[in-house]
């Protein structure tokens, strides 16, 4: 199926949904993920935007962003989260992320860290221009095991200069 993606603000009512989006991405390791206060919290601060990811009328997953409005114009990409895997609609959704942010929010930078051992996300984020800025050490405990925290930056200036 061709992926039609579309981006719109995330309603309160579809908070329980997230939730459980981020307990299943939890519980495979790829995300830690807020309670429902933290969720509630952010979604009333004027610097974050919860975004809805739609494939024609169907909800599919969910965006968080923060750092809207401030003055560095550095957003970060808190959260991207699928329901659906493996069908190409990550990639759209990160297009028209990228797209919304650099062209409608003005941003000159996003940012973004995942996990080390979540290589569908970083083969994402490689594809899409991202450069891998850094590494934390052994930040994070899971499964027993510390591992390592990648960072990622995208310059307008860079992701104007790709084709799109
Ligand atoms: C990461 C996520 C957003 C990607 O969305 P998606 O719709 O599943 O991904 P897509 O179908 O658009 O693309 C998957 C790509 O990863 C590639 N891929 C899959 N597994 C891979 C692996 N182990 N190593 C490298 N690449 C891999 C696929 O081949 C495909 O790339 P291609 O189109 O170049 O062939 C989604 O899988 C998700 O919600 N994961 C759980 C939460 C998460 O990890 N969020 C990101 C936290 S930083």
């Amino acid at each position: 199926m061709k992926n039609e993606i579309f981006l719109r603000p995330t309603h309160l009512d579809e908070l329980h949904w997230i939730l459980r989006l981020e307990a299943g991405a939890r519980a495979e390791g790829f995300i830690r993920g807020y309670d429902e206060a933290t969720h509630r919290k952010r979604m009333a601060d004027p610097h974050v935007r919860y975004l809805t990811i739609l494939r024609q009328d169907e909800e599919v997953g969910f965006i968080i962003l923060a750092g809207i409005g401030t003055q560095d114009r550095n957003i970060e990409l808190c959260r991207i989260i699928i329901g659906p895997r493996e069908s190409g609609i990550g990639q759209s959704a990160m297009k028209e992320v990228l797209r919304y942010l650099f062209e409608e929010v003005g941003a000159n930078r996003v940012s973004l860290d995942t996990f080390s051992y979540n290589k569908r996300a970083q083969h994402i984020y490689q594809k899409l221009g991202f450069v891998k800025e850094g590494v934390l050490r052994e930040a994070l405990l899971f499964d027993g095991k510390y591992h390592d925290l990648y960072l990622y930056g995208l310059l307008a200036s860079e992701w104007k200069n790709r084709s799109h």
